[in-house]
């Protein structure tokens, strides 16, 4: 954001990218060449307004002929109405463009943003994406309905003022090009300088909103620790020194809006007291024409004035195109998001050759060092380890959320880097450590799984998972909206509707990231006969911090420190007497 509001020059590279959106436009290029001409015509009319006014002026006096007066007023009504009806289209057409062009431009970057790999977001907050996105779409937005259209018709205002006021007359049009332009310009610069002022404010206010957003979203932390007092005075403190940044902006704000007015009245009065010296000298000027005059230098002074500003506009356009130019220049994982005919069928067999791995973002830190692990088709394993030893790591690097950074990872003797991405996931699921459930119905997120599902399969998969006791408690069953604004899940309903997910989709190769909180024993139990279905002739690798759950496990993978210390049976491991030996007596534990 701040980077888009830096004021810089615009490059021509940066403009060419501006320019290059509108082949979002040329869908509907007919209605933005109707809206230019509407808003050529619309201008133009508007010019003739001073010109009819002023001749109309120029008959008020006894010796006119009351036909003229009437014809030119005549005239007036209809330049107005022409006005109206293309003003109307006009605006009307631009907006159609527009509309087409921004959702085109939306779709575009969505359709990019969201396949783009796993280390683009893990390097960034996803809220900032967001709204960083809405905000530059919507400054763009701005850029091509109104100040192209401002553009254009300020344009046409300048040189046709200046063409109409050389001919009523050429002296008072030199008089006010030496002024007018200057005071204009000077006028807007000012004005920019009084919205960096008050800018400030703003961010100061923003800096005290940030405190009271964090403190009423963890509000229970807030309360938990006694902390109103504290939080009080933070507050206070930063809304305090607001006053302090806005006052000394107030008295340079005042100083300079009265100058200003001084200056733009001065400039005015100079242009009617040349204008009425000219009209006595008699120099073939009416006081209509003089009317016509001071008309068209205050449309003249506000456009010169309005182009300043029009340049501060493309200048952040250009800013927020740059940005989602870079956005749509991120290499996406893969190319289609298309169902392009899964090459690869898993059998479900997984080796893992030396596999070393350092996240993108930290690149400091070898977070898996040297990993080597064969898992065959169907059998099952226990990952355990210490927190932080890299277990959630490991199993998005089986998804291929990330490629190792050393060694491959192979399914069925096949590198994991010559199987499409989306192939691959297809054929697994996990149950991750932290469900995520989406805003929408208990039916709609089993069904995630598997995109069209049966209420039948729904309902299925649910009694498989444990889950269909505790949904059918709901008086709205399935139909139950769960998330921010519905029914907040417990953890282990969350896990069992995550296993529902997942047996729907009927996965060759399993992931469960058991969740750390225990879960009471009956809740245990109902999770362990749900994953021992769903893990029934699958690969699977569980990543458990329960005893229960480990015990069964063909084998067993002990991490520590990103490396494989131990692997065994439960028995043999206890027999070792080592890491997992002292591992197994916390686990009994919890
Ligand atoms: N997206 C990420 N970017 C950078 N570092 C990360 C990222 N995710 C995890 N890490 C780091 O990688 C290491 C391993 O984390 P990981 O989540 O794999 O541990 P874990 O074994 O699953 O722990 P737990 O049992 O607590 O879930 C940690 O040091 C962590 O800080
Ligand atoms: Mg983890």
């Amino acid at each position: 954001m701040s980077q888009n509001q830096k004021a810089k020059r615009i490059s021509a590279e940066g403009f060419r990218k501006l320019l290059s959106l509108l082949r979002f436009v040329l869908p509907k290029k007919y209605a933005f060449a109707g809206g230019l001409v509407a808003l050529t015509i619309s201008s133009l009319t508007t010019l003739a307004f001073p010109m009819l006014l002023g001749d109309l002026i120029n008959l008020a006096n006894p010796a006119a002929e009351l036909e003229r007066i009437n014809r030119i007023a005549l005239i007036l009504l209809a330049v107005f109405a022409f006005n109206a009806v293309f003003s109307y289209l006009r605006i009307y057409l631009f907006e159609v463009v527009t509309q087409h062009m921004l959702a085109g431009l939306r779709q575009q970057t969505y359709n990019h943003l969201i396949r783009l790999p796993m280390s683009f977001f893990s390097g960034r907050r996803v809220g900032e994406l967001n709204s960083r996105i809405s905000a530059d779409i919507a400054i763009l937005q701005e850029t091509f309905t109104f100040t192209l259209a401002q553009f254009v018709r300020q344009m046409i205002t300048i040189v046709g003022g200046v063409v109409l006021l050389s001919i009523i007359s050429v002296k008072l049009t030199l008089f006010m090009l030496m002024f007018v332009p200057v005071v204009a310009i000077g006028a807007r610069l000012f004005g920019k300088k009084i919205r960096g002022i008050s800018k400030n404010t703003q961010d100061q206010v923003a800096t005290s909103n940030i405190i009271v957003e964090e403190t009423l979203q963890g509000i229970s932390n807030v309360k938990a620790y006694a902390n109103e007092r504290f939080e009080l005075e933070r507050y206070t403190t930063s809304t305090n020194s607001v006053i302090g940044i806005a006052l000394k902006g107030a008295r340079l704000r005042a100083l300079l809006i009265s100058l200003i007015i001084f200056a733009l009245f001065a400039t005015i009065v100079g242009v009617i007291w040349y204008g009425v010296f000219l009209v006595n000298r008699g120099e073939g000027l009416q006081p209509g024409d003089l009317f016509k005059f001071i008309l068209y230098t205050v449309f003249i002074g506000a456009s010169i004035s309005g182009l300043a500003d029009l340049y501060s506009q493309v200048q952040k356009a250009v800013g927020s195109t740059e940005s989602l130019m870079a956005l749509l220049e991120e290499k996406p994982e893969f190319t289609t998001v298309e169902e392009s005919g899964c090459e690869h069928q898993l059998g479900g067999e997984l080796i893992m050759e030396k596999v070393s791995f350092r996240y993108p973002s930290r690149p400091e830190v070898e977070v898996l060092k040297n990993v080597s692990l064969s898992i065959p088709a169907g059998k099952r394993i226990a990952l355990v380890g210490p927190s932080g030893a890299g277990k959630t790591t490991l199993s998005a690097l089986i998804f291929r959320f990330y490629d190792p950074t050393e060694g491959r990872i192979l399914f069925d003797g096949v590198p994991s880097t010559e199987i499409h991405p989306a192939c691959l996931r297809r054929q697994m699921a996990i149950v991750p450590q932290e469900v995520m459930l989406f805003g929408g119905s208990i039916a709609e997120n089993i069904a995630y799984g598997k995109p069209g599902a049966s209420m039948e399969e729904i309902a299925e998969a649910a009694r498989k998972a444990n889950a269909l006791e505790f949904i059918e408690r709901f008086p709205e069953g399935f139909a139950t909206v769960v998330g921010e604004r519905g029914v907040q899940l417990s953890g282990g309903q969350r896990q069992r509707i995550a296993i529902a997910r997942a047996i729907l989709r009927n996965p060759r190769i399993l992931i469960l990231d058991e969740a750390t909180s225990s879960l009471d024993n009956i809740a245990e139990r109902q999770v362990q006969e749900a994953l021992e279905l769903l893990m029934q002739g699958r690969t699977s690798i569980i990543i458990a911090h329960r005893l229960s759950t480990v015990q069964h496990a063909d084998q067993i993978v002990v991490l520590e420190g990103g490396q494989i210390v131990e692997t065994g049976s439960h028995a043999a491991l206890l027999g070792q007497n080592g890491v997992y030996a002292r591992l197994a007596k916390t686990l009994e534990k919890t």
